[in-house]
């Protein structure tokens, strides 16, 4: 549905999109993450057909966004980081107009309409003058004006921006269920958000595209890099402490306590190779130690993000 080629983008000497190339299938949820001033926002309006990439292609639903940027901007429903919502127009006015705009035919500019209020959550404030709306309404009209023409592609700049929590699950819930059978693309900070709604996600750093995939496989691939919590018995805590502290693939070694029964527990951090817990299995089986217990903490999507973004590499 969308394929993204080589696209960079300069403003001046600042290069805030480099070589990104990515596809996103028909019915994705896919998910930018990022930290402030990644890329995100300037790669989505390359997409929306807002502004050029200073170099590489673009195509949405098969239209190139350069040669035939009105097709795309058609096929496409936008909510940027700063919605351009006419403050002084009140809120049915403002979704009529934007009705008109994208040619809905006036037969069904009411219906329209009316399922978006329904669906945005928008009934108590269509008479309301959008200046005098809160944030969090004011980004539900975004959205709105953004799936009035029921478009197949929805590009989405941090959508839960500024929405209370309650707020947050049900426009989560929305977006996941327009995910059934439209394309979303959508921006965030928020990890647990991308979890939650994205199938695949894309992390963006410095305007490079450094990570892709599910979040759990995101996840999956620290394993073992992670931490591993450990009991041992079998000698004094000082001498496996030592031991497992000289240990090349140990990072660091926390002894955390030690009951009547000679057991002590450690929290160890592994170095930068996998499989930490089962070279633990082994020292301990070498040095005669009983291994009664080993866990394995799962890499959440935070660690992840928070080590690429560090420049780790996955
Ligand atoms: N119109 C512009 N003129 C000059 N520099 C710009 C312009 N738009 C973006 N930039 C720069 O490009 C880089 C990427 O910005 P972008 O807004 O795409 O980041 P982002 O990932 O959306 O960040 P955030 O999470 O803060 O929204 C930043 O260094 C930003 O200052
Ligand atoms: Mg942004």
């Amino acid at each position: 549905m969308i394929e993204v080629r080589h696209l960079s983008k300069n403003f001046g000497s600042t290069v805030a999109v480099k070589d990104v190339s990515f596809d996103v299938s028909r019915g994705e949820v896919l998910g930018f993450l990022g930290p402030n001033g990644a890329g995100k926002s300037t790669t989505m309006r390359i997409l929306t057909g807002y502004i050029p990439p200073t170099e590489g292609t673009a195509r949405v639903a098969g239209h190139d966004i350069l040669e035939d940027s009105l097709s795309v901007r058609r096929r496409i429903g936008y909510l940027p980081e700063w919605a351009p919502l006419y403050g002084d127009m009140e809120v049915i006015d403002f979704l009529r107009f934007i009705a008109d705009i994208r040619d809905i035919p006036p037969g069904e500019t009411r219906e329209r309409i009316a399922r978006m209020v329904k669906v945005c959550g928008l009934e108590k404030v269509v008479g309301r003058v959008i200046h005098h709306l809160s944030r969090g309404y004011r980004q539900r009209v975004g959205l709105a004006q953004a799936m009035i023409h029921d478009p197949d592609i929805l590009i989405l700049d941090e959508p839960t921006s500024g929405l209370d929590p309650n707020q947050i699950i049900e426009i989560r819930e929305l977006i996941k269920e327009i995910g059934r059978d439209k394309t979303v693309i959508l921006s965030t900070h928020i990890l647990p958000e991308v979890s939650q709604t994205c199938g695949r996600v894309l992390i963006i750093n410095e305007g490079s595209l450094i990570a892709s995939g599910a979040p759990e496989e995101l996840a999956r691939r620290f394993e073992g890099r992670g931490i591993v919590q450990i009991a041992v018995r079998g000698a004094p805590r000082e001498t496996i402490e030592t031991k497992l502290a000289a240990a090349p693939f140990v990072d660091a070694v926390r002894s955390l306590h030690s009951t009547g029964d000679g057991l002590h527990h450690f929290t160890i951090q592994g170095t930068e190779t996998g499989g930490l817990g089962e070279k633990l299995f082994r020292l301990a089986v070498e040095s005669s130690w009983t291994l009664a217990e080993l866990h394995v903490e799962a890499a959440t999507l935070e660690d992840v993000f928070r080590r690429l973004t560090r420049g780790e590499n996955a």
